[in-house]
């Protein structure tokens, strides 16, 4: 799809696209002159510590204390190239080679690819009507390769926040059965119903058998920056942090001296958090007022993920890749079909873009939809064409 659109722009096309998994919002000043600062200053040009920068830890682990109700310290923070390696870190840390791990479907496919890049095999779970996992569903998945299982809350694409009567009955599944939780909060910001709990405030004594993975990418519009982290009891963080000496040696200096400057600024998420909320209820309202889409409303994150099967019943679609291969041809909006994320049936659309180009957005869609319909065709591009 963003290959499609990329072609489109090249032909002069004007695209909007609700495609990516990133705040089309610019990183917050304040981080990008702290980031400069760092650069101007020598004591940045050469090697830091493996695990990380001290200061950062240090506030990564006052953040992960406040969420999860413990007492955590620079010592129990790695620190990584965005959330993606942290969660690859963890996972590496975790498993032996054919070790399973329990993954949400639909769900972001990176969980399954740090699976299969540590050398384990990534097994979807069912999640149930509100894309929320469940310890039957997860049960079922179980064997006896069983390590872990990746949960995220908020989640992408679906938004779905598990709430502390949801974790509970996981976390003590996943004591029973000494399966780890890999905890993927990096959405927690936006938590739009205020329901958003850390596990491990659910259930403390996880804690041996957790690991929090974060970062500013999201709340921060710090996705090009890359870093992220993990807190997790010492063997974690051990393992982790050799594989970060072995390979990469540390996160650069200056990202983390920007991630740092953000953590400082917890305005910058509040103000995101408030402003994906009114974007959530504009898009979702307006989905919910085309036939043949139905959008849920979703708990939390940047994300809404309309069912569309509706529409490619009426209008004779094979699936949601091709109805959104129409929508980038013919109304120049980019979404993701449902099927990345497996989801068949579904297209995901990301509202972290200024109001304008959503309400833009929403309009082209609908216009889109009602001159095919107008014209009563069953191929609607031609329709539109006429
Ligand atoms: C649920 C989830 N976890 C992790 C990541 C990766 O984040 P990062 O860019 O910090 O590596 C993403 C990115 O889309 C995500 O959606």
């Amino acid at each position: 799809m963003a290959a499609r659109a990329q072609a489109l722009r090249a032909q002069g096309a004007d695209v909007i696209t609700l495609a990516a998994g990133e705040p089309q919002a610019p990183t917050a000043a304040g981080v990008v002159e702290a980031a400069v600062a760092a650069v101007r200053d020598p004591a940045n040009h050469h090697y830091g510590p493996a695990q990380g920068h001290p200061g950062l830890r240090s506030l990564v682990a006052r953040r992960v204390a406040e969420d999860t109700g413990l007492v955590w310290t620079p010592e129990d923070v790695q620190i990584a190239l965005g959330a993606k390696h942290a969660l690859f870190l963890a996972v590496q840390a975790l498993i032996e080679a054919g070790d399973e791990v329990l993954v949400a479907e639909p769900g972001w496919p990176g969980h399954a690819e740090v699976v299969a890049a540590a050398g384990g095999v990534a097994v979807a779970v069912p999640t149930d009507a509100h894309f929320r996992l469940r310890t039957d569903d997860l049960d079922r998945r179980r064997t006896a390769r069983t390590r872990a299982v990746i949960l995220s809350s908020p989640g992408n694409p679906t938004g779905a926040v598990h709430d502390a009567s949801r974790l509970s009955p996981i976390a003590d599944w996943a004591l029973r059965h000494g399966i780890w939780v890999v905890g993927d909060d990096l959405y927690r910001a936006f938590d739009h119903t205020g329901t958003y709990r850390s596990i491990l405030r659910a259930v403390p004594a996880l804690r041996p058998r957790t690991v929090v993975v974060g970062g500013v990418s999201k709340e921060h519009a710090m996705t090009g920056w890359r870093v992220g982290w993990l807190a997790a009891p010492p063997e974690v963080v051990a393992a982790a942090r050799a594989h970060v000496s072995r390979t990469i040696t540390h996160v650069p200096t200056v990202n983390q001296i920007a991630a740092l400057a953000a953590l400082e600024d917890t305005g910058t998420p509040r103000r995101a958090a408030r402003d994906h909320r009114r974007r959530r209820d504009l898009v979702v309202a307006a989905l919910n007022g085309i036939d043949g889409i139905a959008c849920p409303l979703p708990d939390g994150g940047m994300f809404a993920f309309p069912d569309v099967t509706g529409l490619l019943r009426e209008r004779g679609w094979a699936d949601s890749a091709e109805f959104a291969a129409w929508l980038l041809d013919t109304a120049h909006v980019a979404v993701v079909p449902g099927e990345a994320f497996g989801a068949p049936g579904r297209v995901r659309i990301c509202f972290a873009v200024d109001d304008g180009t959503l309400v833009t957005a929403i309009e082209r869609i609908d216009a889109a939809l009602a001159a095919a319909t107008a014209c009563g065709a069953r191929e609607p591009k031609e329709a539109l064409n006429r």
